[in-house]
């Protein structure tokens, strides 16, 4: 059993993940800032087992690195705290590159004076490293699609543009590491490429092994429902609660790759103890789904009214991803165990049961 680090354990996916190693014999130490934004004042969250060692810490400051790696010498890192808020990071990059690159090279550098070298760092990276990803034409031309700017969305012209010849966009491709060039198109996505880049090398230069993981949208239970910066699925889910009309943006068709997060977690969990070797995987569900069939299924499981379709949009979102997991179950022998409808459900019992007095 190994001695496992995980930063930013406190949150969502990483106190599930700290539970699940725990559980599996390992031993955990999670440290956390417990961002206000993210959890509201309320502590450590329940979810963590009492075995696991907690670290209020700030992966930004030098000297919180030095007394954390003089109390563990990980075996395995896995690298979570991040500053998370896509639209956010467009208005706040500093404080994203602070905490997601700043943050990344400040583990290194804690590593590099405590003289330790983790076995294996394991980044919860992102899908949106692609930006707008890849298209292919009805005449079956794949292309790199562009950002959609302000001008295009105004026009309601929601499809990237198509490429010179092409009549119309055609329909997107899923997310492949292996072949879709990583193509940031906000601040966020940048950071989250950055940290890839900056654990590869300093991995590599010291014959460490790298497990990346670029997530799709992950859901489920334990998500901060009071973050107004995350968690589409989750706001989704409060509203249908409340049997108000779900505001569906553009016209219902973005396409997205919801994920639940025991799937998740059962992916980071296998890449701790993988065999020696780095991974490069896309993590999702292997069933997209648009806004809209997100918004049907969350009214059906409330009772909520249909959803209104209002054309409004987000600068910087994109219009479509969704993962290959093709890699993901050839190198950790993934297959996601829940499909939208059974997410769904647990989700919202969840959020029935967070609420009760
Ligand atoms: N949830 C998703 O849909 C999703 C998708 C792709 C990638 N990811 C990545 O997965 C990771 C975990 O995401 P999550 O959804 O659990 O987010 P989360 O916000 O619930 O958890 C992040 C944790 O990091 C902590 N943190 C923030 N700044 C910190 C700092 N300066 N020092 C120490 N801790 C800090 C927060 O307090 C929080 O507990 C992130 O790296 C995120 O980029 C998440």
């Amino acid at each position: 059993m190994s001695t496992v680090l995980i930063t930013g354990g406190a949150g969502f996916i990483g106190s599930r993940l700290a539970a699940r190693l725990t559980g599996e014999g390992h031993e955990v130490t999670v440290a956390d800032v417990l961002h206000p934004q993210v959890h509201s004042g309320r502590g450590w969250p329940d979810e963590l087992p009492a075995e696991v060692v907690r670290h209020p810490f700030d992966v930004t400051v030098p000297t919180a690195w030095d007394a954390l790696l003089s109390t563990t010498r990980p075996d395995v890192v896995v690298h979570l705290a991040a500053e998370t808020g896509t639209g956010q990071s467009l208005t706040e990059a500093s404080r994203h590159g602070r905490v997601n690159v700043v943050g990344t090279t400040e583990l290194v550098d804690g590593l590099s004076r405590a003289g330790h070298v983790p076995s294996r760092f394991v980044l919860a990276s992102s899908r949106a490293v692609y930006g707008e990803g890849r298209w292919i034409t009805d005449e079956g031309v794949a292309y790199d699609a562009a950002v959609r700017d302000a001008g295009r969305l105004a026009a309601g012209e929601w499809d990237p543009a198509p490429p010179a010849g092409a009549a119309s966009a055609g329909r997107p491709l899923p997310h492949r590491a292996a072949d879709t060039q990583p193509r940031p198109s906000n601040v966020y996505a940048a950071t989250k490429l950055a940290q890839e880049h900056v654990l590869g090398a300093w991995a590599s230069a010291h014959s460490a092994d790298l497990s990346v993981l670029r997530l799709q949208n992950v859901y489920g239970p334990g998500q901060s429902l009071t973050n107004p910066y995350t968690g589409i699925v989750s706001l989704f889910a409060q509203i249908g609660l409340r049997r108000e009309t779900i505001d569906v943006y553009e016209d219902g068709s973005i396409v997205r790759d919801f994920v639940f997060v025991d799937d998740v977690v059962t992916a980071l969990a296998t890449a701790v103890h993988a065999p020696p070797g780095a991974v490069l995987a896309d993590i999702g569900s292997g069933d997209p789904t648009t806004l809209l069939g997100l918004a049907r299924v969350i009214c059906a499981q409330t009772g909520a009214p249909e959803p209104h379709v209002s054309g409004k949009y987000r600068l910087g979102d994109v219009r479509a991803a969704s993962a290959d997991i093709g890699d993901a179950a050839a190198l950790l022998g993934y297959t996601p165990a829940f499909d939208l409808q059974a997410g769904i459900a647990r989700l919202l019992e969840w959020i029935r049961a967070s609420s009760r007095p």
